[in-house]
């Protein structure tokens, strides 16, 4: 198990909690299948399996921004999309490099240590943000 998404990284919204936790379930199975040595062919799978969730989760997250005008919504996005670059970058490698099980696995830690620290600085800030909404709207 490389990472599990625990009750200190939740946001307090239910869906996007549940959003991360899937994200890392993503994570996990990437890096075991790394782990494991699996073939260029498995890696890439999951390496897309992983991103079309990042992707959806990611425009789910600033399309909630949005709905609540959160003020902090285009510095947030501009993290998503520096993230995505990195995934995209990894994925190019992959493809015209087959880089080596190693780098796979290295990358993909150092992006889960990035997904966690933005769930714990970043997001909880948003959730915190729509706490003080739902308090105001009683
Ligand atoms: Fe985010």
């Amino acid at each position: 198990m490389a990472m599990e998404w625990n009750e200190r990284m939740a946001i307090g919204h239910d869906v996007i909690d549940q959003q991360h936790r899937e994200l890392f379930r993503r994570f996990d199975i990437l890096i075991e299948a790394c782990r494991q040595a699996c073939g260029k062919e498995r890696i890439e799978e999951l390496l897309y399996f992983l991103d079309s969730y990042v992707v959806t989760h990611f425009r789910e997250e600033e399309g909630l921004m949005e709905g609540h005008a959160y003020p902090g919504v285009d510095e947030h996005k501009a993290q998503h999309r520096y993230f995505t670059g990195r995934l995209d970058a990894l994925k190019a490698d992959l493809k015209a490099k087959g880089v080596s099980t190693h780098l796979v696995i290295s990358t993909n830690q150092i992006l889960l240590k990035w997904i966690i620290q933005h769930i714990k600085n970043i997001d909880v800030q948003f959730g915190a943000f729509l706490k003080t909404r739902a308090q105001e709207a009683v």
